[in-house]
């Protein structure tokens, strides 16, 4: 596999830290030093149909193909507009596009997920050009009264269009299945049956929790994605983190010992946007000629599951 185009799309609206404090008892000064975040985007009027097609086409165009060009689409969401249709049909009708699609739900390392299964139909020759599209409003999904988490998030989509190529160098994915730390349960339909408690609470997180486990698990994920691909931790030119807390960014990149101009992040702008936070992040560094061809790039996110997921690609773009 290949990456040959990365694209991405936000929601126009910014929200600052300071627009926050008017509803929740927060404060910049809390947010900054604790997460790194000052702004987010938001959905308003947009809908993540909108946000993941406008990516798609970004890529596409990176990439020098066109949406008949794809023969899979993997859609990498938490949750679309709607439960079904998968939010990869949708995306895949706005931007012309006969082929299959389907989404993939891992959470935060979704679009690593996504990747992989990507890797797998590239390399058993059933596709040529796959689009991976994250497209994410982790907005719909939060308690704006919870400041512990509401804060922390943002919306928008990230994809990247992959090919046919030997970047592909290795991968690692662990999970450890449980709901007790993070959570964000389905609301409650209307059946006259259910014994489910009624009211809907919203995204729930146990943050110290989800942090420990984000470090330890995205430094053994890059441990061992560097050793398997058989090269040294400073042979790597960039580590793309799921962009979560800086605090994180930065003690992963500390005990890794690797200088800070390793670990790009635009945490400060966007906030957590789930999955699509490492493909927009890509597409930044991309767009700016960040990535030096045939250097190795890591990737690495972590979230509900509990999940991990990372890889170590050849940017040959
Ligand atoms: O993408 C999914 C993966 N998610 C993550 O990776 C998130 C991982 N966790 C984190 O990033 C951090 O744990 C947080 C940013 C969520 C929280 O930072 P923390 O340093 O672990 O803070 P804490 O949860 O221990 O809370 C410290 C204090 C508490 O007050 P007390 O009990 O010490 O009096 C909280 O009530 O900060 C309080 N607090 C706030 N204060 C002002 C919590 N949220 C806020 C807030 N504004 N928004």
């Amino acid at each position: 596999m290949r990456i040959l185009g990365t694209g991405s799309a936000l929601p126009k609206r910014v929200v600052t830290n300071d627009e926050l404090t008017q509803f929740l008892d927060t404060s910049d000064e809390w947010i900054k030093t604790r997460t790194g975040i000052s702004t987010r985007r938001v959905i308003t009027t947009e809908t993540l149909e909108e946000l993941g097609a406008q990516a798609a086409k970004n890529a596409l165009e990176n990439a020098g193909l066109s949406a008949n060009d794809l023969d899979l689409i993997i859609c990498s969401t938490v949750q679309g507009d709607q439960i079904t249709p998968a939010l990869g049909c949708l995306i895949q009708r706005a931007i012309g596009a006969k082929c299959p699609a389907f989404d993939l739900n891992a959470a935060c390392p979704g679009f690593e997920y996504a990747l992989d299964v990507a890797e797998s139909y590239i390399a058993s020759g059933r596709a040529r050009n796959i689009l991976v599209v994250s497209s994410e409003s982790v907005s719909y999904l939060c308690n704006w009264t919870d400041r512990s988490t509401c804060v922390l998030f943002g919306d928008g989509a990230g994809a990247a269009v992959v090919g046919q190529g030997g970047d592909y160098l290795s991968s690692h994915f662990v999970c450890e299945g449980g709901d007790e730390v993070l959570r964000a349960p389905m609301p409650n339909g209307n059946s006259p049956f259910t014994q489910r408690p009624v009211s809907w609470s919203g995204l729930y997180m146990n943050g110290p929790e989800v942090y420990k486990f984000a470090v330890a698990g995205s430094i053994r994920d890059i441990r061992t994605v560097v050793e398997q691909a058989g090269i040294t931790m400073d042979e790597v030119g960039h580590f793309v983190l799921h962009q979560a807390n800086l605090r994180i960014i930065e003690a992963v990149r500390t005990r890794l010992k690797q200088p800070k101009e390793k670990f790009p992040h635009n945490i400060e702008h966007y906030g957590n946007t789930s999955s699509a936070s490492v493909p927009i992040l890509l597409d930044e560094l991309n767009r700016a000629g960040a990535l030096q061809k045939g250097e190795i790039v890591v990737l690495s996110a972590f979230g509900a599951g509990l999940c991990t997921g990372a890889c170590a690609i050849r940017w040959s773009k």
